[in-house]
């Protein structure tokens, strides 16, 4: 087996915290017995961006659009360009060309790390926030009437297509079925907002009679995000629209004080296009250059890469091998107040794959 990945390591601490990953990857090929080939590409970078005036060539579609996954580190100079054109020139192309209509991550409870709520211990959370990614709150379409009068209006319309819906709802409900707890948490708000909300509660209750051994239940947006704080322990897979998605995403590893070390997957399920994998941190100007950044983010996203090209016990494997690592301080980097290097972190990820 071969899987064919595009590297794009970025900007800032992406090309410090890339090489790591990289690094376990082949390490877990090399252990589980299959071939990663990978091509390096400089352009979704800064430096590209001050060469030749824009983020990417005109033929990066080409360039990338047949590779299994892409393995991204993060981008963005805020310094040197604007965050909207580094973002939207590269990231944002990506998701929607290439229709990664789902944003997954994990919310897990690692070692080693202070988690913010009281009295919970490693393996007490442990659930996937999944994210509709393409549609839903996040149209353009609107707009501004009667600017710079008293009578300025704007309007924003939220887009639910059954389709675009049903796909997400899938993804979810195939995922919930995979795990050991067969449960699913759909976010809605119907009480008030009174169209697309009770459409995407009856698309829930239409696609859960194909999965009649998974059990659901669904919670309005609000007292939701109390039970992430109050009652983490109760989600297994948690499924929402792009805008409470977004909340959720950042809410669940921020409850698990894994923000700063956690992966995310922007997939396109069918694999009709590369999937983009990479950690949510950025590309961390501050501590840039001096090699104290945590790789695990990057080296936990290339966990869910290998997942999602069929090679889960080497998947599986990685994460055991972040929590080997985190639960020993030598082994830790500064940010989680440990004296390791970034590369003392990746080797030791490597190292403890066996
Ligand atoms: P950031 O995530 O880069 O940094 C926030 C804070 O967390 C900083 O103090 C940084 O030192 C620390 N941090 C982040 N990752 C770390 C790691 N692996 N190890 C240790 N410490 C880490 O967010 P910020 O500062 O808001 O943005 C910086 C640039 O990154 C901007 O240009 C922004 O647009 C971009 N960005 C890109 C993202 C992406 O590529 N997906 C996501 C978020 C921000
Ligand atoms: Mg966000």
């Amino acid at each position: 087996r071969v899987h064919r990945i595009a590297v794009i390591p970025g900007d800032g601490i992406g090309k410090e915290v890339m090489p790591e990953g990289v690094r376990v990857l082949e390490a877990a090929a090399k252990k589980f017995g299959f071939k990663l080939a990978f091509d390096d590409f400089d352009f979704a970078s800064c430096d590209y961006y001050e060469k030749h005036g824009r983020m990417m060539p005109e033929d990066w579609k080409e360039k990338i659009g047949t590779h299994d996954a892409i393995y991204f580190g993060a981008v963005g100079m805020p310094d040197r360009v604007p965050d909207h054109i580094s973002l939207w020139g590269s990231l944002i192309l990506f998701r929607r060309e290439f229709d990664q209509y789902i944003n997954l991550r994990p919310v897990r409870l690692m070692p080693g790390v202070p988690s913010p709520l009281a009295n919970r211990k490693p393996g007490d959370i442990d659930f996937w926030v999944v994210r509709e990614n393409t549609e839903g709150e996040y149209s353009a379409i609107g707009g501004k009437m009667f600017p710079g009068t008293d009578r300025e209006v704007v309007v924003q319309e939220t887009v639910m297509s059954r389709v675009g819906v049903d796909r997400v709802l899938k993804f979810a409900f195939e995922l919930a079925r995979s795990t050991p707890k067969k449960h699913l948490t759909s976010a809605t708000k119907s009480n008030g907002i009174a169209i697309t909300m009770p459409y995407w509660d009856e698309r829930v209750k239409e696609m859960a009679k194909n999965y009649t051994d998974v059990k659901w239940n669904q919670f309005h947006i609000d007292i939701l995000t109390a039970h992430f704080v109050m009652n983490p322990d109760r989600f297994n897979v948690v499924v929402a629209s792009n805008l409470f998605g977004d909340i959720l995403s950042d809410l669940g590893p921020a409850c698990t004080g894994t923000i700063g070390i956690a992966p995310s997957g922007n997939i396109n399920p069918e694999r009709n296009f590369p999937s983009v994998f990479e950690p949510v941190h950025g590309s961390a100007p501050d501590i840039f250059g001096q090699g104290i950044a945590n790789p695990i983010g990057q080296i936990w996203s290339g966990a869910m890469m290998l997942e999602h090209v069929g090679e889960h016990d080497a998947a599986a494997a990685i994460v055991k091998a972040i929590e080997t690592v985190l639960s020993q301080d030598k082994l830790r980097t500064r940010d989680l107040k440990g004296p390791a290097s970034t590369s003392e972190c990746g080797k030791a990820v490597a190292a403890a794959l066996g």
